[in-house]
């Protein structure tokens, strides 16, 4: 009888939270719940949290405050440097790894201490902003709930700082558009875009397509947010010819791409 009305209760509860626009269900700690526009499924995960060198190195980077970055993206991009230090760490003389849209310097943090902590010695870690945030110049029709001036609460030098434990970092200030040149001759082993903006994004993705090595990622940021619709507009585009990639969009709002043959 009790449960009976206890039921009821909650499915009272259920139907007035909804009608007010908020969806109520029975939190249950490491679960992951899908969006429910994507049916209804909740799952047990494991805790990557806890897994070694991943687990100390986000918990570090998201303590220190400078990354917008959480342990779900921040997991796909250690997945494609464990990838790299197995596949070319070896090969080359020199690694060069890079981020487009670097913030207040949090990911390429990140992306330095775990190269660091697989034992990556011979890695060059470029990294790109403005430090000034979104030029007006690149923010396109494309780009609805971009504006002119965000992100401008960094500053280079305290980024330049920030990143001096890690030598082989090379930061280059200005949009990416006019900076790319200096890079030109490199190939690259990885390369996070987090931009938030179409036009870059583009330009970005023809850069390095021809500099990454065969079985390297480029992991793109936001290409599943509403808020980023030109960033999905770029890959659209650049995936929409055959490129030599294979590409997969993840429900962390990452879009990945795996460059084959
Ligand atoms: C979302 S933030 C990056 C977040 C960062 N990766 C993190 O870990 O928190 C987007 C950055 O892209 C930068 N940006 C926008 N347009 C750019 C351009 N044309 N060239 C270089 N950086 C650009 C902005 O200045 C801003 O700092």
């Amino acid at each position: 009888m009790t449960n009976v009305l206890s039921r009821k209760m909650v499915g009272v509860a259920r139907r007035v939270t909804h009608k007010s626009g908020y969806v109520s269900f029975r939190a249950k700690p490491g679960y992951h719940y899908v969006p429910d526009v994507y049916g209804r499924s909740a799952h047990k995960h494991l805790d990557i949290r806890t897994l070694p060198v991943f687990g100390e190195t986000a918990a570090e980077v998201i303590a220190q405050g400078r990354t917008l970055l959480y342990y779900d993206r921040l997991y796909t991009i250690y997945q494609a440097l464990t990838n790299a230090q197995r596949n070319f760490a070896g090969a080359a003389d020199n690694l060069h790894a890079a981020e487009v849209g670097v913030y207040k310097g949090g990911g390429s943090y990140f992306i330095n201490s775990i190269l660091r902590s697989l034992g990556v010695e011979n890695a060059y870690l470029h990294c790109f902003d403005t430090f000034e945030g979104h030029a007006s110049a690149d923010v396109q029709t494309a780009d609805t709930f971009q504006r002119p001036g965000m992100f401008e609460d960094t500053q280079y030098e305290s980024v330049k700082q920030y990143l001096q434990p890690f030598p082989d970092t090379r930061l280059y200030k200005g949009r990416f558009q006019e900076q790319c040149a200096q890079v030109a001759d490199h190939k690259f082993c990885f390369a996070h875009l987090d931009v938030d903006l179409y036009e870059v994004t583009k330009v970005a993705l023809e850069f390095f397509a021809p500099r990454l090595f065969a079985g390297a990622a480029i992991i793109v940021d936001d290409y599943g947010f509403a808020t980023c619709l030109g960033v999905k507009q770029a890959v659209d585009e650049f995936m929409a010819e055959p490129n030599g990639f294979v590409g997969f969009h993840l429900l962390t709002g990452q879009f990945l791409l795996i460059k084959h043959g």
